[in-house]
C-alpha cells in the first residue's frame, strides 16, 4: 500500500470496544470467538478471517465492509495532490515522540506567504527549521488539542516565533510562555487572506477542536485515515462531532490528522468503520 494507517484491526476494535464500554469477554462471546482470540486480534497478533471480522463489526456496531476492508489491507487513501488548491499550501513537519510519529502542520496563504503553525509535534526546532527553509511568516499558532505530543514545546515556538496562540475555551492549557487566546465552534482566525474557522470535534479530549479553510481542515485526533484518535473523554462525542462537523464538509475536503497519512471526507465517508 502506498500509505500505513494510523491504526491497523486491532486498534480500531480495541478503540470501539473501550469506546462503547464492553468486555473483552462480552464481545467475544457474542461474535462467537474466545476471549483469548479477541485479545490476540487486539494485540495484532492473531489475523482474524472475514467472518470473524463481520461478527465483531456487527457487537461494536462497525460497518462491517469497511472493517474488513482494512483488516484485509485492501485500502489506503490516496496520496496528497500536489496542488491543494489556488490560494492554500499545507506543510506537514513529522516528529517522533517515543517511536511514534505525530504531525504538525503548516497552513500557508499563497497570496502573502503567511503561515499558520498548526499543534508543535513536540518538536518546535523542526517546526522552525520548515519555516526557514520555505521561506514563510508564521502569524499565529493553532493547537488542536493540548496532549504532549501535539503541544510540548509551545514556549519555544512562542519565543522565536512572536506569535499568539489560540486553543479552544474546554481545552485544558498546557505550558505556555504567553497568555492563551480561547476559540469555540465557529470561531475564526484570519491567516494572510484565509479565514480558518473553528470546528468542535471533543471527545479524545474535552476541547478538541479542528480547524477547516476552504479545501483543507486540520483535524488533529479528532479521526484518522479508516479510524478516530482513541475516545479519552467520550465516544458518542467524539463520533457525533466528527460526523456533524467534518464528514458534513464537502468530500473532496482534504483532513490533515495528528497521526498518519492525510485522507478525504469522501473517502472516509466510503472506507472508516466507525461511521
Ligand atoms: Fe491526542
Amino acid at each position: 500500500m502506498a500509505y500505513e494507517l494510523e491504526d491497523e484491526f486491532g486498534d480500531i476494535i480495541g478503540k470501539a470496544r473501550r469506546g462503547n464500554g464492553l468486555s473483552l469477554s462480552r464481545v467475544a462471546s457474542q461474535a462467537g470467538i474466545t476471549d483469548a482470540q479477541l485479545s490476540q486480534m487486539e494485540a495484532y497478533t492473531l489475523k482474524p478471517t472475514e467472518d470473524q471480522v463481520r461478527a465483531i463489526a456487527e457487537v461494536l456496531g462497525l460497518n462491517g465492509s469497511k472493517l474488513v476492508d482494512i483488516a484485509m489491507e485492501r485500502w489506503a487513501p490516496g496520496p496528497v495532490p500536489a496542488q491543494l488548491d489556488e490560494r492554500r499550501h499545507v506543510e506537514r513537519i513529522s516528529g517522533d515522540v517515543g517511536g511514534y510519529p505525530v504531525n504538525a502542520y503548516l497552513l500557508i496563504c499563497k497570496t502573502t506567504n503567511q503561515a499558520a503553525v498548526i499543534d508543535t509535534a513536540a518538536h518546535p526546532n523542526l517546526i522552525l527549521e520548515r519555516i526557514k527553509k520555505i521561506g514563510v511568516k508564521p502569524t499565529v499558532i493553532l493547537l488542536t488539542h493540548a496532549h504532549a505530543d501535539h503541544s510540548d514545546g509551545l514556549p519555544e515556538l512562542e519565543k522565536a516565533t512572536s506569535c499568539p496562540t489560540y486553543i479552544h475555551a474546554n481545552e485544558p492549557k498546557p505550558r505556555s510562555s504567553q497568555q492563551f487566546r480561547t476559540l469555540n465552534h465557529g470561531d475564526e482566525v484570519s491567516v494572510g487572506e484565509l479565514t480558518v474557522k473553528t470546528l468542535d470535534t471533543p471527545g479524545h479530549t474535552p476541547g478538541g477542536c479542528s480547524f477547516y479553510s476552504g479545501s483543507v481542515a486540520a483535524v488533529g485526533d479528532a479521526i484518522f485515515a479508516g479510524s478516530v484518535g482513541g475516545p479519552k473523554i467520550s465516544y458518542q462525542d467524539e463520533i457525533t462531532s466528527v460526523r456533524n462537523h467534518l464528514l458534513s464538509l464537502p468530500d473532496e475536503v482534504r483532513l490533515f490528522p495528528g497521526h498518519g497519512p492525510s485522507t478525504t471526507v469522501g473517502e472516509e465517508k466510503a472506507h472508516n468503520p466507525f461511521f
